[in-house]
């Protein structure tokens, strides 16, 4: 049976890998899920992107569809757990930002702490001679990383490439809390393990970069942010949920916390009124953290091999739900459904 592939919203992946196998690509923008079925209907796989989301009722209306790839680590716009009971394989491409949004959630503790953003503006307006009241508040509120204590919450790929470049500034202590990384690879970084709790209390700047999921949701919350010191600055370049706005936003005006920094937020686009938008003490950009040259042509082109590979046979860069495999097993021995003449992926040599 013939193969069909559909780009959805997607600006940035090659066909060439589909063009080299002679698989047609459908490209489509998207704006709901009814759109996503419209043009999903009779394709074999997907590149799909944050919106709309690739929910259970596009899985199970789609009967072809058999692997769906996101760009970058986070499938939060994926139902994972549909996608493993329908046999849906869900792609990712790990890492392939790693060092982007370390950087970026590092510039932003930066700017925090040292104020550039603001200086940047005062020196802009032309006032350093006039306004010594401004410059006064910036010489005596900037502050140093050395000898402080930095949390980060989850320690995978981009905590550790985080914990790396703090280090270079010297703190007393780099402390971590990630209940499915050992101490063992904590070590490897000079990093102690501790519960979240110890991390809201003790850190002086804390940094998130664990999933969104079920038990991440609201992690940062109006209890939470009570715990942290009335000095702390915290940054959230990992996703929106994680941070309960709200509690945040009034956090952050009445000083129950010194500062934040946000590449990323419940609700995206941020709407123009949020009231995030106007306060003094925070820095954000616009779900950026992870962007850079390398990392679209990389990620472009794995997104699109995940589905070309999935497709014939061959193990895609990265699988967000790994238990599909087991699902896809029994499917082909009872009824290969969506799997009929596709070659298994899972018994690949590479595998
Ligand atoms: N802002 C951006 O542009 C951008 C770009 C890339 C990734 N991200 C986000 O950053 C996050 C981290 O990416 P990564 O590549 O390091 O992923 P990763 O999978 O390597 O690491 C995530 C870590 O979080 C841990 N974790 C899970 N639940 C936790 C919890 N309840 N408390 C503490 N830790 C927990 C996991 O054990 C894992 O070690 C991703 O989830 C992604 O959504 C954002």
């Amino acid at each position: 049976m013939p193969l069909k592939v559909a780009f959805i919203n997607n600006a940035y992946a090659p066909t060439k890998p589909f063009d080299d196998l002679g698989i047609p690509v459908v490209k489509g923008s998207c704006k709901t899920i009814d759109d996503v079925i419209a043009l999903l209907k009779d394709c074999d796989g997907a590149l799909v992107s944050t919106i709309p989301l690739t929910d259970r009722r596009v899985m199970e209306t789609c009967a072809k569809l058999k692997v769906v790839s996101r760009m970058g680590v986070g499938v939060d716009s994926i139902d994972l757990k549909a996608a493993t009971e329908l046999g849906v394989v869900a792609c990712n491409t790990p890492a392939v930002n790693t060092a982007e949004v370390a950087d970026h959630a590092m510039a932003m503790l930066l700017a925090l702490t040292r104020r550039l953003v603001e200086a940047n503006e005062f020196m802009k307006s032309g006032k350093w001679g006039e306004d010594g009241a401004r410059l006064k508040e910036y010489q005596t509120a900037s502050h140093r990383i050395a000898g402080s204590t930095v949390g980060i919450i989850g320690f995978g790929n981009i905590g550790r490439a985080f914990a790396t470049r703090i280090k270079g500034f010297g703190p007393e202590r780099v402390i971590a809390c990630d209940p499915y990384v050992p101490q063992t690879t904590a070590d490897l970084y000079g990093v102690k393990l501790v519960d979240l709790d110890t991390v809201l209390r003790q850190s002086d700047f804390i940094t998130i970069h664990a999933p969104a999921t079920k038990d991440t949701n609201h992690l940062i919350n109006r209890d939470s942010l009570a715990k942290m010191k009335r000095t702390a600055v915290l940054i959230n370049c990992a996703r929106g949920p994680l941070v309960d706005e709200v509690a945040l936003h009034a956090a952050l005006r009445d000083g129950v916390i010194r500062a934040a920094g946000l590449d990323v937020f419940e609700k995206e686009p941020v709407p123009s009124e949020s009231p995030l938008l106007s306060l003094p003490n925070i820095i954000l950009t616009p779900h950026t953290a992870g962007w850079s040259p390398t990392f679209i042509a990389e990620s472009g082109r794995k997104q699109a091999e995940n589905v070309a590979f999935v497709l014939t046979g061959k193990k895609p860069h990265g699988i967000a739900n790994p238990d599909v495999v087991k699902t896809i097993a029994v499917m082909r021995a009872t009824d290969p459904g969506r799997w009929k003449g596709v070659p298994d992926f899972s018994t690949s040599s590479e595998f």
